[in-house]
């Protein structure tokens, strides 16, 4: 029986065997969400840099016309980006055929940790479904990976390893086992706080991320963050060629 594992940090991957396991990296508001976005609407490929220095040399490297610097610190543009974080930016006009060199302060960083596995998936509420079914056809054990913010937890992203987990651990009979405590605590977690769309909503929007964003007067990023399955698709970071595309 395959195992199902959540990590509610990325540093309690410290030690794991991930080489024939599938990981998928969670960071809801917004990285994850905006890579799926970039995708979805036609950019070719993601490249994840853990530095804006790293980032902005990788860019150059590239020909301007077919690249896009993305990201954020502090939840901000950056200077001299092209794009910030939001989801909403990612449209097809602006992105499509185009390289994203990308990075953000704890969703890049936690895609990075996944390195050693089979395969990294990148999830938010906007591929649940994807997400499942990736996850259903494979078979095999799996980390769901939280981003965090800076080593704390955070609501929005066990929420959504929750869902995905209770998605899998609900089915009767469900060919799948919790691998950890995390685990069944996320669906928990989940279950408790999904009882109406009201309450899931509010439970996700008084999360650190989404205070942070409101702060930044951010909301209408929270909005589409919390859509379910606006696309079907799940982006895969290939570890060999430092690209994310679409599987
Ligand atoms: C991150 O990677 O820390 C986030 O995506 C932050 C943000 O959205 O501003």
């Amino acid at each position: 029986m395959p195992a199902l594992h959540v990590q509610m940090l990325p540093q309690f991957l410290a030690g794991q065997p991930l080489q024939e396991t599938i990981t998928v990296v969670i960071d809801v508001l917004r990285a994850s969400t905006t890579m799926i976005h970039a995708l979805a609407h036609g950019a070719s490929s993601i490249i994840p840099c853990l530095t804006v220095e790293e980032a902005q040399q990788t860019a150059s490297r590239l020909p301007t016309d077919s690249r896009l610097l993305g990201g954020e610190r502090h939840g901000r543009l950056i200077p001299g980006f092209d794009l910030g974080n939001s989801p909403l930016d990612y449209t097809l006009e602006r992105v499509q055929g185009k390289t994203l060199v990308f990075t953000t302060t704890n969703g890049t960083r936690a895609l990075l940790e996944c390195r050693t596995a089979a395969r990294v998936a990148i999830g938010a509420f906007v591929n649940r479904q994807a997400i499942v079914d990736l996850l259903s056809k494979e078979g095999r054990d799996v980390h769901l990976v939280c981003a965090g913010t800076d080593g704390q937890l955070t609501a929005e992203d066990i929420l959504f390893a929750g869902a995905v987990a209770s998605d899998l651990l609900s089915l009767d009979p469900s060919p799948w086992v919790a691998g950890n405590v995390q685990a069944q605590m996320a669906a928990d977690y989940f279950q408790a706080r999904s009882r109406s769309r009201e309450q899931f909503c509010e439970a996700f929007s008084s999360s650190r991320g989404a205070t942070n964003l409101i702060e930044l007067g951010m909301t209408r990023d929270i909005d589409r963050c919390l859509e379910e399955n606006l696309f079907s698709c799940v982006p895969c970071w290939e570890a060999r060629t430092g690209m994310v595309q679409l599987n």
